[in-house]
């Protein structure tokens, strides 16, 4: 049976990640860790969780050895557009955490996983149907630092053999944990707004094209690059994946087909917009399906209607949550 460590399990995807892994392997077998605590129990209850820094090695080897760990999701990092205001923290965590990560995956012979993103690439890169293998010349210390990564795990495989694994994320949507701080966060502020208000002020412009993935097809990915057959792979790190390609507009037009009252305006960001406009159009991801068998499940229309869905759910029972509580705090002593 695997033993399984997740860094960032507080995160948008590592929180997820995290109960997928733990049903399939075991609630003990999947061990949480972040530098920060789960704003809910769910992850501490259901199983061991760490407060660990991925800038502190002795921490990471102490995990390690605990909780004899065989096999790394890395996911703890910093996000595109916090990067561009923290330039310092996001080299530190990114390249500098992932640096340990790979280093104790070597110590203790692990296989480890390490994310990328549509942010490795940059204004040079073909934006139409992006190559897998392309020019990248990223200019945000995000994309720098994705770019850095990719490069470590190749170099850890080639001169460790190392089993390292990865994917360039597009844009993920999701409903159960909220964004870190990316450029593409509109698309999931973009329903919440629209349940609760019925209208979304969105930060890019309205022809913006990004790659994006609903959060149940990047967790298939992930655990299907892991558990494929290794000599099938030809690229191993940094493979694209995308599932839809949409606008601002398109998307608020989609809503509209759930939510006709919705509508959407534009106050424009230039920092994340100048970020928007060097990432891809849409990807080409023939080299996932070919050499692993990568098929997502979600086009726009499924994963709206989705969303939509089980967002509202969420939040009534939030809101009914903090109405039970509110209502406790009033009950006389
Ligand atoms: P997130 O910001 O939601 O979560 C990252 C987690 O890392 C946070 O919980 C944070 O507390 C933790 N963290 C930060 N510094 C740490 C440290 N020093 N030690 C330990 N933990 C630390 O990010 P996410 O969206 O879950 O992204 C996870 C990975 O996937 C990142 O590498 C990101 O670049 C990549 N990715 C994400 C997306 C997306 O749309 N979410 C897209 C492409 C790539
Ligand atoms: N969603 C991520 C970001 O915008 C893409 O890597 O930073």
């Amino acid at each position: 049976m695997k033993k399984i460590l997740v860094t960032g399990a507080v995160g948008q995807i590592g929180s997820e990640l995290t109960s997928i892994l733990r049903q399939k392997y075991g609630n003990t077998n999947v061990i949480a860790s972040d530098i920060r605590m789960p704003a809910d129990d769910t992850i501490r209850d259901s199983g061991p969780f760490e407060s660990m820094d991925c800038l502190d090695p002795h921490h990471i080897t102490r995990v390690m050895q605990i909780h004899k760990v065989d096999t790394i999701y890395h996911l703890a990092a910093i996000l595109s557009a916090v990067g561009e205001s923290k330039p310092t923290l996001a080299w530190q965590v990114n390249v500098n955490g992932l640096y340990n990560m790979l280093e104790a995956a070597r110590q203790y012979h692990c296989a480890i996983f390490v994310p990328s993103s549509i942010g490795a690439f940059g204004a040079s890169t073909p934006l139409d149907n992006t190559p897998q293998d392309t020019i990248q010349r990223p200019d945000t210390m995000y994309g720098v630092t994705k770019v850095s990564g990719e490069l470590l795990c190749d170099y850890y495989h080639k001169r460790f053999d190392l089993d390292t694994r990865g994917l360039r994320f597009p844009g993920l949507i999701s409903h159960e944990t909220e964004p870190g701080g990316g450029t593409t966060d509109y698309a999931v502020e973009i329903f919440y707004e629209a349940i609760r208000h019925k209208k979304y002020t969105c930060y890019l412009r309205e022809d913006s094209s990004l790659d994006m993935m609903y959060m149940p097809d990047a967790i298939r990915a992930m655990i299907k690059l892991m558990e494929a057959d290794p000599d099938g792979l030809i690229h191993r790190n940094a493979f694209n994946v995308t599932a839809m390609s949409f606008t601002p507009e398109q998307l608020a037009h989609e809503i509209r087909k759930h939510i006709p009252e919705f509508t959407i305006d534009y106050s424009v960001d230039p920092i994340r917009q100048a970020i928007a406009d060097t990432w891809p159009n849409y990807m080409d991801d023939s080299a996932a399906r070919k050499e692993w068998g990568w098929q997502p499940k979600y086009d726009l229309a499924k994963m709206t209607k989705d969303m939509i869905q089980e967002l509202s759910q969420k939040l009534q029972r939030d809101g009914m949550n903090q109405r039970s509580r509110a209502g406790d705090s009033e009950v006389p002593k």
